[in-house]
């Protein structure tokens, strides 16, 4: 089954940097079973839409403001992240939420904002998987996805903050609970399930393993998309 495979490149890769990956990279996934997204930072994306433009490949952003327009000095608007060749958006990484005091409401605001501009969006929830979760994915669900437009695309990203950036991952039988608690409570919010993604620490050698999982609908890779012979071979489990 057709799953995806998204790239978070975090703050790494100038603009050459992002070039020389893209010409790369594109000939080594073309026989991919998945969607593939690439995220890089707000300075990639124009080459990178560019140079991926006869691919099936996506683009993506890792963030976007929550106002619209205005005296917001050194935010980046939905409407920019879509002039720029954006197809979609990552909001509310945990790393936003830790270093930049990102909360549900700030994200729920930027959610509404890219959608407004068409943009699909990887909303990230921040737990841990552990003692506890039902009751506080609930809680953020209920948050994050208030007023949300059902009529746009939405996908939600479950990372346990343990194991991003750590070489750690969820056991995967662990994995498939989470994401149906997960489905079910935006289910209560949206009217619908939507596609959930697993992140944290996803390598060549774990990949396929979630993958085969019939709740994640796909991926979200830091550290091992990084290179683009490993993110292909990810792409390509
Ligand atoms: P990681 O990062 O794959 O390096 O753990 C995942 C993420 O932060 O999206």
């Amino acid at each position: 089954m057709r799953k995806w495979v998204v790239a978070n490149f975090k703050m790494f890769k100038t603009i050459e940097e992002v070039e020389e990956y893209a010409e790369e990279f594109k000939s080594l996934v073309a026989e991919s079973k998945h969607n593939i997204a690439v995220c890089p930072s707000f300075v990639g994306i124009k080459p990178m839409e560019e140079l991926l433009e006869d691919t099936d490949i996506f683009v993506g952003a890792q963030n976007c403001a929550d106002e619209e327009e205005g005296a917001y000095t050194g935010e980046v608007s939905a409407k920019m992240l879509k002039s720029a060749g954006a197809d979609m958006v990552i909001l509310g990484h945990s790393e936003r939420r830790r270093y930049y005091g990102e909360t549900d409401e700030i994200v729920n605001k930027k959610i509404k904002q890219a959608h407004k501009e068409g943009l699909a969006v990887i909303v990230c929830l921040a737990d841990d998987g552990g003692d506890g979760f039902e009751e506080n994915i609930k809680k953020q669900i209920e948050v994050l996805l208030d007023g949300v437009d059902a009529g746009e695309k939405l996908i939600i990203a479950f990372e346990p903050v343990w194991a991003i950036g750590t070489g750690k991952t969820m056991k995967t039988e662990d994995i498939e609970p989470v994401t149906k608690v997960i489905k079910e409570e935006a289910r209560k919010v949206i009217g619908y399930m939507p596609e959930v993604l697993y992140g944290g620490s996803v390598k060549v050698s774990n990949a396929e393993e979630i993958l085969a999982l019939e709740s994640v609908d796909g991926l979200l890779v830091g550290g091992a998309s990084k290179d683009p012979n490993e993110f292909a071979k990810i792409c390509n489990s």
